[in-house]
């Protein structure tokens, strides 16, 4: 039935999509695992890093449609606490693309109000991605608009452990009781702390897996996978994905 949903919804234009969309539900964050760059790239005889380049560009029109959709939150995968065991090259290329991204659409992001945040390990980002993002969090940190969450060096797990690493000094110290521990305090140490959880989850290119993202914010998110490969990814397909969002009834448990 969805499938169908989402045939039917494919041969409909961008503007006839938005027109169906419920405008009164719009997930309000957003959560995609950007995937199918390197494979994107393969099968037009490029490098892989001509995958990321494209990605790139399509994280600006994304970033744009989310804007306008009205979305408040949206997550962007970006680069995983795994994705340092690449070459080299590529890494590297990787580590280039925040800065560049944010060099060309900085003002832009200003103009739209957009506030830039990060989920994961900075610190350990080369000095100029580090450089770069963190003038742009500081730049938009007044802006009011769609909060565009990079998660750069970020691993479900390890931000796990880092907050039972914190919650277990408070214990430690004597600040805080085992009994007293519970899901907000827990939520409050990690790095999505004053982030609602994603309603939405996009993964592209035809894997099925969570490849350790956002495993505890996730456990009610609605899950939409789509075959195609993240470059080719566009506005229609997230307006399609919000359409099927749409159909899902999210009962969190109950009936
Ligand atoms: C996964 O595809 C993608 C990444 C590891 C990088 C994602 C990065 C971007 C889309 C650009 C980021 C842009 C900004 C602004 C930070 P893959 O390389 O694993 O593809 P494959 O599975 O086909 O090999």
């Amino acid at each position: 039935m969805l499938e169908k949903l989402s045939k039917w919804k494919s041969s409909l234009s961008s503007q006839e999509i938005k027109d169906e969309l419920d405008q009164a539900n719009i997930p309000k964050h957003i959560a995609i695992i950007m995937d199918g760059n390197g494979r994107w790239a393969k099968n037009k005889g490029l490098p892989r890093i001509a995958g990321h380049r494209e990605g790139m560009k399509v994280v600006n029109k994304v970033v744009q449609k989310a804007n306008d959709l009205g979305v408040e939150v949206l997550t962007l995968y970006a680069f995983s606490t795994e994705n340092w065991k690449r070459p080299k090259t590529e890494v590297d290329y990787l580590m280039k693309l925040p800065e560049r991204f944010l060099n060309n659409e900085l003002p832009k992001l200003m103009e739209e109000n957009v506030k830039v945040r990060l989920m994961g390990s900075i610190e350990e980002l080369p000095e100029h991605t580090k450089k770069a993002v963190l003038k742009a969090v500081r730049e938009t940190e007044n802006n009011t608009g769609l909060i565009l969450n990079f998660a750069l060096n970020y691993g479900s797990r390890f931000e796990l452990m880092n907050a039972i690493k914190k919650i277990a000094k408070q214990v430690e110290m004597g600040t805080l009781t085992p009994e007293e521990l519970n899901e907000s305090i827990l939520e409050k140490n990690m790095m999505t702390a004053e982030l609602r959880d994603p309603d939405l989850l996009i993964r592209t290119s035809g894997e099925i897996r969570l490849s350790n993202f956002m495993l505890w914010q996730v456990a009610y998110s609605e899950f939409w996978f789509t075959d195609v490969l993240w470059p080719d990814f566009n506005e229609k397909h997230l307006t399609e994905a919000i359409a099927v969002y749409q159909k899902r009834a999210r009962r969190y448990g109950g009936v």
